[in-house]
C-alpha cells in the first residue's frame, strides 16, 4: 500500500488583499491532513471516504481527476491501475485549504506510485492550476503554503519567502460550521473593488501595511502586538464585507475571554476564525468559543520555524 498526505493551512493575515498584490502570511496546520492510500485495482479510480463518492472515469470534471491528469502528464506515465482512497480531517469549504490539500496529496501519491519525484515547485504549479479551475482568481497562497508545508510570507507572482518565527505562538482555530466557498467571497470583493476602487484600495493597502508589521513582530516575538494587529486585520475584512455575524460573534467571544487577537481566516463569510492565545488563556478562550457556537475548535502552535 502506498500512502501520501498533505496538511491544512491557516491564513494568519492578508487574505483577500493578497489577491490584489498585497503581502499575506500563511502557516501550515500539520495536525489536520488529507491522506491518500493506493492499492492495486483494475483501473485508476478514486474513492472519497467522507462522501462515499467513487470516481471511475479519469476524464470526469472533478478536482481529483484534474490533478491526476496534470500529474500523470508531468510524470509522463499512463494512468496506473490503482484505487486511490482519500480520507481527510480538514473540514471542507472552511478556509483551511481542503481542496488544495487533496490535490497535493493525490499528486504526491501518484509520484510515489510512479517511483519518480517531481520538484516541489512543479507540484505547487499543478495544484495551482487546479485551484484556478475551482476558485476563479486565486492568489496562489493556499497551494504554496500547503505544498511547502512551511510558514510563508507571500506576494502574488513573486518568489515565495519562508519566514522565521522566533517566539512560540498558540492559536485556536474555531469553525463556524458554515461552509463558505472562497470563490464567492473573492468574487464579491472583486465587484466591490471594481465598483469603488478609491474606497477599497486604501483598505487593501492598510491590510498590506499591517502584514508587514506582523512579519516584523514574528521575528521580534511580541505576541501582544501581533494580537492587536490581527484584530485590526479582522476590522478591515469586515469593511471588505467578508465577515459574517457568526464570525464576528466568535471573534468577540475570543477577545472577551482574553485572546490577544482574533480574526476570520481564509475566504470568510463562514468557515474558520483564529484566536491568538497564551497557554494560560487557551482553556478559557476555547470554552468561550464553543459556548459562542463554534462547532469545532482546533489548537495549533507556531514556534521556531526558520528562514530558508
Ligand atoms: C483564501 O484562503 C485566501 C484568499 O485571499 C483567496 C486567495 O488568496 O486566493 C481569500
Amino acid at each position: 500500500m502506498i500512502t501520501a498526505s498533505a496538511c491544512a493551512k491557516m491564513i494568519l493575515c492578508g487574505e483577500h488583499a493578497v489577491v490584489y498584490g498585497q503581502p499575506a502570511i500563511a502557516v501550515p496546520v500539520s495536525d489536520l491532513r488529507v491522506m491518500v492510500s493506493a492499492k492495486p485495482a483494475e483501473q485508476l479510480m478514486f474513492t472519497l471516504a467522507d462522501t462515499g463518492l467513487q470516481i471511475l472515469d479519469l476524464a470526469a470534471d472533478a478536482a481529483i481527476t484534474q490533478i491526476a491528469r496534470l500529474t500523470l502528464d508531468a510524470l509522463h506515465i499512463a494512468p496506473p491501475p490503482v484505487e486511490m482512497h482519500i480520507t481527510s480531517t480538514i473540514p471542507v469549504a472552511s478556509g483551511l485549504g481542503s481542496g488544495a490539500a487533496v490535490s497535493a496529496a493525490v499528486a504526491r501519491c501518484l509520484c510515489q506510485i510512479a517511483g519518480k519525484t517531481l520538484p516541489v515547485e512543479t507540484i505547487n504549479q499543478l495544484v495551482y492550476e487546479v485551484e484556478k479551475m475551482h476558485h476563479g482568481t486565486p492568489s496562489g497562497i493556499d497551494n504554496t503554503v500547503i505544498v511547502y508545508e512551511r510558514p510563508i510570507y507571500f506576494v502574488r507572482n513573486q518568489a515565495v519567502e519562508f519566514i522565521s518565527i522566533n517566539t512560540p505562538l498558540h492559536f485556536l482555530i474555531a469553525d463556524t460550521g458554515i461552509p463558505a466557498p472562497t470563490k464567492i467571497s473573492v468574487g464579491d470583493v472583486r465587484r466591490l473593488y471594481e465598483h469603488d476602487p478609491e474606497k477599497i484600495q486604501p483598505i487593501l493597502d492598510a491590510i498590506g501595511a499591517l502584514v508587514c508589521d506582523i512579519q516584523q513582530q514574528l521575528q521580534t516575538g511580541n505576541a501582544e502586538t501581533i494580537g492587536a494587529l490581527l484584530t485590526q486585520n479582522h476590522q478591515y475584512l469586515q469593511q471588505l464585507t467578508v465577515s459574517s455575524p457568526e464570525l464576528d460573534n466568535l471573534v468577540n467571544a475570543a477577545l472577551q475571554a482574553g485572546a490577544l487577537g482574533a480574526k476570520l481566516s481564509g475566504g470568510g463569510r463562514g468557515g474558520n476564525m483564529l484566536a491568538l492565545v497564551t497557554p494560560e488563556t487557551l482553556p478559557t478562550v476555547k470554552t468561550a468559543l464553543l459556548a459562542a457556537g463554534a462547532v469545532r475548535v482546533y489548537e495549533t502552535s507556531l514556534m521556531g520555524a526558520n528562514k530558508a
